[in-house]
């Protein structure tokens, strides 16, 4: 018995001085544990001559569940502790801003090319997509420009071997779609073309969008109305489009067309050197052999086609000096077309 009472005084002592829930678990194990001190005492009940066990095992019974009492409130008061020293050190302030997640935009060369199929396709035009490299025969023999043709001059071509080149022009795929369909045709064939040419407004590597029209009764008018609304939607409400005649081999006639000046409203702007013009595409109505080359009746159908630089309009529109910028990358630049 004196055993016993000694034993509950060293225990509330011991949870006393333990400063943490840590420490407090240790030192009820020592006593109420498996191996405890106060386990062992029931253990020893068997050495307690039989008449006094009774008395002995209630004792031993109360002293226990008085220490799981004294345990549980110190082991509650050392948890409120340490929750508040917790709270007081993370010290988190809930009205912080959180961090803001910076998100990508689409490059000003996509975004045109987006806008211009957006346009055309309002129109009924579907989208075709020809190879990058191509042959000879596509890129050049079937649109009227055979070996030895002069235009061959106007782009200086990337061969890869005799017959197989990169493509220099988008007008290419006409051939392809004009092959494969009859009439009516309307389509938009835009993606990379090729030319060894390179300076502020040239690059090796740019992207073109192509337009061919084929049907019954197509003349130059309705090639006039469909870049009127194209100016119209790209540019400014009040553009307008001018056709000036030129030659390419695919077209007959041939023109390049102009749209008024954007900045200076056709007043003249050092933007267009005073004219009150842009250039912006190739166009004219597709040459009677490029219709026959792909099985087609020139007594039957006409059409028209246009060929512009995507890269052209994105600067004209966006006032961008140097074709470099849209193929460098800098996210400082590219961060000025995010919406
Ligand atoms: N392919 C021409 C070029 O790259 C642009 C062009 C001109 C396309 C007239 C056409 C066209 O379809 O009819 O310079």
């Amino acid at each position: 018995m004196e055993d016993t009472e000694k034993i509950v005084e060293e225990a509330v002592k011991e949870a006393e001085a333990a400063s943490d829930s840590r420490a407090l678990y240790e030192v009820k194990m020592k006593f109420l544990g498996r191996t405890g001190k106060v386990t062992a005492l029931l253990k020893g009940m068997r050495e307690i001559a039989a008449e006094l066990r009774p008395a002995f095992g209630k004792k031993v019974n109360e002293l226990r569940e008085a220490l799981e009492a004294k345990f549980a409130a110190r082991e509650e008061s050392l948890k409120r502790k340490e929750m508040e020293e917790k709270l007081a050190g993370e010290n988190l302030d809930v009205t912080m801003p959180g961090r803001r997640r910076a998100a990508g935009a689409l490059h000003p060369v996509t975004r045109v090319k987006n806008q211009l199929i957006d346009i055309f396709a309002g129109m009924g035009f579907e989208v075709y997509e020809g190879p990058e490299i191509e042959s000879d025969y596509y890129n050049f023999t079937a649109l009227n420009t055979p070996a030895d043709h002069p235009a061959r001059d106007m782009q200086d071509t990337f061969y890869v071997t005799e017959e197989f080149l990169l493509r220099t022009q988008t007008s290419a795929g006409q051939i392809r779609v004009m092959e494969h369909k009859k009439p009516p045709i309307k389509v938009l064939s835009p993606g990379r073309v090729f030319r060894s040419d390179d300076d502020a407004t040239h690059s090796p590597m740019f992207h073109q969008m192509e337009g061919l029209v084929v049907d019954k009764g197509i003349t130059l008018c309705d090639l006039q109305g469909m870049l009127d609304e194209f100016a119209r939607v790209m540019f400014s409400e009040t553009s307008k489009t001018r056709l000036r005649p030129s030659y390419f081999p695919f077209t007959e006639p041939s023109v390049e067309v102009d749209v008024s000046c954007a900045a200076c409203g056709g007043k003249g702007c050092s933007l267009c050197k005073g004219t009150g013009w842009i250039e912006v595409l190739g166009a004219g109505m597709v040459n009677r052999r490029v219709l026959e080359n792909c099985g087609i009746d020139p007594e039957e159908y006409t059409g028209f086609a246009f060929g512009m630089g995507i890269e052209r309009i994105a600067m004209l529109k966006y006032g961008i000096n140097n074709i470099k910028l849209l193929t460098e990358n800098d996210v400082r630049f590219l961060k000025q077309f995010q919406e």
